[in-house]
């Protein structure tokens, strides 16, 4: 018997698979990184076209990739590789399994260290540590907690430790096990600080800067920013959600698990803006305050609220748990294919993945202080990890996985996988063939520098592009007509 036809090695349900993904995909992304983003891209604006790209790029990936994994059964490398040689492809369609693999695992190198200030700030709330009164002391705590690479270190490691635990722990054990339970706690949570925050006093002003779309305040800076974040947030091109897909049992629906998933993951981005804006408005913090704005401008309110730290403690538990569930989907690919493919035992895979991240993000948490100066090109590890990342691997990585799909791979493995309905798999193969890669290249074309996107005024001509792409495409590999024509 392989690896994989022990049952241990399947979810034990529907659920347990929209927890484990949902998991990933809830993370530092929704509840760091989304509202600062909001914040310094002006709000309704961004979140719009934030949504926008969910909708678009990121769903249709998504089902892809779980049904790579399903039908490969395998991690990222062998499971594109056993898709494509099912319809006659060469091996070489691997690199992008190994690409989105390399990916998971760098993002995880300077994930930990963004957990760690996560958890070393439940430890300064539980410790009073947290006691500044104005937003240049809490910068300051921040800076210090910085400051000191044993410190940060320590953190980090921290958190290295855990994931690495819950992952030789395998599937259901470990990770199915954790997530259960981390999950729906941590929306529990957020639900508790929503309704504090609806009687702060900036309910209102942060209903309208985050649902007061004016398309007017829409920029190219914003919206590429808004593409890549969709990828992020959904966990995509890193590993995590093909590998979670190649445990999902055959007969549950891509389609039906995909959506529950993307649309929890807005929810909770959602929540937390709710949860956190609020707070800002109403001690009259600014919102576009950056990175640090969870960890500086954020205390700074609770520690002037009533109660406010007993809720400062439940963010951050809130926030360590949701970067756990996600940082173990990161490296489940590298154990999983050191498990199944190398024959190494789950513990060893996850131990020695560990001590080689341990290593890496030891280099990146050294960014935030005597390696601050190690720059290339002007970013030091961390924004270097970060870039390569969110900017080059996931959109490169789900742009092959589109391709493959929609283009190189046999038409009937996609129609047997996702069992959608006529129409519904003529959209989705309409987004993956087209309106996806079209979407990620404009990502491309702003990173290179060639030229500067303005969507605003832009977007005419982005949809006779696809268009164009439709009818060239359609004339050369005619599937989505002959689906449409049965
Ligand atoms: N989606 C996670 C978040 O929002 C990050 C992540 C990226 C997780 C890639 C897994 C893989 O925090």
């Amino acid at each position: 018997m392989t690896t994989r036809e022990k049952p241990q090695n399947l979810w034990m349900g529907r659920w347990g698979f929209v927890l484990a993904a949902t998991g990933s995909a809830v993370g530092l992304g929704n509840i760091w990184k989304f509202p600062y983003m909001t914040g310094e891209y002006g709000g309704g604006a961004f979140v719009l076209v934030y949504l926008l790209c969910i909708a678009a790029i990121g769903i249709p990936i998504m089902m892809v990739e779980i049904g790579y994994g399903r039908r490969g059964r395998g991690s990222p490398i062998d499971a594109i590789r056993r898709v494509a040689r099912e319809s006659g492809q060469g091996a070489g369609w691997s690199l992008i399994g190994w690409m989105a693999m390399l990916c998971g695992f760098m993002i995880l190198s300077f994930y930990v260290v963004v957990a760690g200030w996560s958890v070393s700030y439940l430890w300064k709330t539980v410790t009073g540590g947290l006691s500044a009164d104005t937003v240049d002391g809490m910068a300051a705590i921040f800076g210090a907690n910085n400051a000191n690479p044993w410190n940060l270190g320590f953190w980090s490691t921290l958190v290295t430790v855990v994931t690495m635990v819950i992952v030789g722990k395998g599937v259901q054990e470990g990770i199915e096990k954790s997530v259960r339970w981390m999950m729906p706690g941590m929306v529990i949570m957020l639900g508790i600080m929503i309704v504090y925050a609806m009687f702060s006093g900036g309910f209102g002003q942060a209903l309208d800067f985050l649902f007061g779309f004016e398309i007017g305040k829409l920029s190219s800076a914003g919206l590429l920013a808004a593409m890549g974040h969709a990828f992020f947030t959904l966990s995509l091109a890193s590993g995590a959600i093909l590998t979670y897909g190649s445990y999902l049992p055959d007969g549950k629906s891509i389609a039906r698990t995909t959506f529950t998933v993307a649309i929890c993951d807005t929810l909770v981005a959602l929540m937390a803006g709710l949860a956190i804006f609020p707070v800002i408005f109403a001690n009259g913090l600014d919102p576009a305050s950056g990175p640090g704005l969870i960890f500086m401008s954020l205390p700074l309110a609770f520690e002037q609220m009533p109660l406010g730290t007993l809720l400062e403690a439940i963010f951050f538990i809130m926030l360590t748990m949701a970067a756990l569930t996600s940082a173990i989907s990161m490296i489940e690919a590298t154990v999983a294919w050191l498990n199944e493919s190398k024959g190494i035992s789950r513990v060893k895979a996850a131990w020695g993945t560990g001590i080689v991240l341990w290593i890496v993000s030891t280099l990146a948490m050294l960014s935030f202080n005597v390696g601050a100066d190690w720059t290339l090109v002007g970013k030091n590890v961390f924004g270097w990890l970060d870039y390569l990342t969110s900017r080059w691997m996931m959109p490169l990585g789900g742009l092959g996985m589109a391709i493959l799909a929609g283009f190189v791979l046999r038409d009937d493995i996609f129609r047997s996988e996702l069992g959608l309905s006529r129409t519904q798999h003529a959209l989705w193969l309409f987004m993956i063939r087209y309106v996806s890669p079209l979407g990620i290249v404009v990502i491309f074309i702003d990173a290179l520098g060639v030229m500067t996107l303005d969507m605003g005024r832009q977007w005419p001509w982005l949809l006779a592009a696809l268009v164009v792409l439709t009818v060239i495409g359609e004339l050369f590999s005619p599937r989505l007509r002959k689906q449409l024509a049965g």
